[in-house]
């Protein structure tokens, strides 16, 4: 069928479903939703089959749901209708939740289901529930909608429900006197990534984003009692929590202590090494041990790595290289591994070219103490979404496991043409040969788990319920493995071989000539797109390589 995609972003969800509807033969073309001329336009050019709405943040107009099968993915339970779906269950703690697939009618969410299905609920920012939980469901539904919609013998079925508001800033507030930190963080959670909870830190008004849970920390309910490097604790009525990133009004998110430098003033309470904290805290980069292998877990906020960041892990990178282990484990966070440089804090710099100079660079160091490696054999195990430069930091290590359902973009041009580093011109073309980089890299399109490793670029997927128990048991395999030594000698020729070739320094000075003028030259192309990025500017029109509808010799295939 030709399925167009008719969504207010490309996000991992769309590119998910856009994934599988191709695997399975379908021709999917996407338009943004900028306004209803636009999309009908788009529906005229591509004439689909079937209208599918992945994302939307209005409704699809009358024109032309009245005239197309047109289906909607509804982050809700069927009956569920109306905004904040995923917000009110979360804060409501509803045990279970679900996605439903129903057709576009004048009533928004009251059309006949045509299929849905259901997960249970986990404490967790409704990022992440909407990036695993939900769009699992969301694959399962829409493909068996979209094979009761191609069989034609399935008859929907209209489901009472009622709507729900969208919920208000006067829903989410929060009262630090009087609330204690399990319904602090349930409330940050169901508006984290947005809008965030609206409260006030040193008496500016900001939003609240990135809550973790504090075990030991107490004081005077709603005061500031310490800082850990980026993150912020407040006391809670019956204990404390950290809140790890904040929006000022008019800003744009960053780590706390970025947006509020005042609070150096607060009593720093650093953890002691890296070894992972024996009670929940605020800890970012934590480090475990068993069975010959170390692993390194980064929870960065959104998998972006600021200069710091890349610092303080390559720091622990190093140390983990000092332990009696043989196998070093690289974890990355719950939700994603690693999108790459900082953004934002790029952005909030006096000087965003020299910040992003700085980023890469250290990035590029991080990536370059993992090739480098010869005590340990490295593994990346990617739990979650992975893009642009993250995705070859993930491939500086030996072998590179990912999770089945996991979204990777192994591409830079999409942030304003960027030419990219982590060393990609030496780890990519090797893998899938130098067409395969080329074409990776010019049609910036999504890249699941599963066609990784089908091309070569990754090692291994497994299967995405018990990922890390998987990685343990295969990791301690490795270490046990009796040829391991020969392994790391095998590593180590292979390194000096390709060094005496071309060297790192070689790759790494090429690369970053090309990122020298994306930050310094005269085309400007970098800094745009990454200002509309970190402000979540609306998109004004839809990329070439996603409307193939657009595409000046696009036909209707026969
Ligand atoms: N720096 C700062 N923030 C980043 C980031 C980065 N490198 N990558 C992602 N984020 C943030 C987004 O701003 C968004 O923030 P929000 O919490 O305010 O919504 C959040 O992470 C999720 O990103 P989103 O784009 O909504 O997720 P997605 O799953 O739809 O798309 C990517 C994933 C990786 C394709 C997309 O985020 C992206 O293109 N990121 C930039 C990658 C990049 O160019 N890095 C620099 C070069 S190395």
């Amino acid at each position: 069928m030709r399925i167009l995609f008719l969504t207010h972003s490309f996000n991992s969800l769309a590119q998910r479903l856009f994934c599988e509807l191709s695997a399975r033969g379908h021709l999917v073309s996407i338009e943004f939703d900028i306004a209803d001329a636009v999309s009908e336009e788009a529906v005229a050019l591509f004439k689909p089959d079937l209208i599918l709405a992945p994302f939307l943040k209005r409704a699809v107009p009358a024109s032309i749901w009245s005239a197309h099968p047109c289906f909607i993915v509804h982050p809700g339970v069927p009956g569920d209708r109306g905004p904040s779906a995923l917000d009110w269950a979360i804060q409501q703690g509803v045990p279970t939740w679900g996605v439903t697939v129903l057709q576009a009618e004048a009533e928004m969410d009251a059309g006949p289901v045509w299929a849905s299905a259901q997960f249970p609920m986990r404490a967790a920012r409704k990022a992440a529930i909407y990036r695993n939980e939900t769009t699992e469901a969301a694959v399962q539904a829409v493909l068996q909608a979209v094979d009761r919609f191609a069989a034609g013998n399935f008859t929907p079925e209209r489901v009472p429900g009622a709507a729900h508001a969208l919920m208000k800033q006067a829903d989410r507030a929060l009262d630090w006197a009087r609330m204690g930190s399990a319904d602090i963080l349930a409330r940050i959670h169901a508006a984290d990534g947005f809008p965030g909870v609206a409260d006030t830190l040193f008496d500016t008004p900001c939003h609240l984003f990135d809550a973790w849970p504090e075990s030991t920390l107490r004081g005077t309910p709603g005061s500031l009692l310490a800082r850990r490097e980026t993150a912020i604790c407040r006391a809670t009525a019956d204990g404390a929590v950290w809140i790890g990133h904040v929006k000022r009004a008019g800003g744009i998110k960053l780590p706390a202590t970025h947006a509020f430098p005042e609070a150096c003033a607060l009593p720093e309470v650093p953890l002691d090494g890296w070894w992972q904290a024996a009670a929940p805290t605020w800890q970012d980069i934590a480090y475990q041990e068993a069975g010959g292998v170390g692993t390194l877990r980064f929870e960065f906020y959104n998998g972006a790595m600021s200069t710091a960041q890349c610092l303080r892990l390559t720091e622990a990178f190093r140390w983990a290289t000092t332990r009696p282990t043989r196998v070093i484990v690289l974890a990355g966070g719950e939700d994603f591994w690693s999108n790459g440089i900082h953004l934002n804090t790029i952005e909030s710099a006096e000087s965003p070219a020299d910040e992003s100079w700085a980023n890469i660079n250290a990035i590029d160091d991080l990536a370059e103490a993992i090739l480098t490696c010869s005590s340990q054999l490295t593994v990346a195990a990617l739990h979650g979404n992975t893009g642009a430069g993250g995705c070859f930091l993930a491939r500086a290590c030996d072998a590179v496991w990912v999770r089945d359902g996991v979204m990777l973009n192994p591409h830079y041009k999409n942030m304003g043409n960027l030419f990219g580093s982590e060393f990609w011109t030496y780890l990519l073309p090797p893998r899938v040969g130098l067409d395969g980089a080329r074409a990776i890299m010019h049609h910036r399109l999504p890249m699941t788990a599963q066609e990784a490793v089908q091309c070569g670029f990754y090692d291994a997927c497994l299967p995405s319920p018990g990922f890390f128990v998987d990685v343990v048991r295969r990791a301690a395999e490795l270490a046990a493995s009796p040829d391991l030594d020969g392994r790391l000698a095998a590593k180590a020729e292979k390194r000096a071989a390709d060094e005496a070739i071309k060297p790192l320094a070689a790759y790494r000075a090429e690369e970053l000539a090309e990122m020298r003028r994306n930050f310094y030259g005269f085309d400007p192309s970098y800094h745009v797109a990454r200002y509309h990025f970190v402000a979540r500017s609306p998109h004004s029109w839809t990329p070439r390589h996603l409307a193939r509808h657009r595409d000046l010799d696009w036909k209707i295939p026969a």
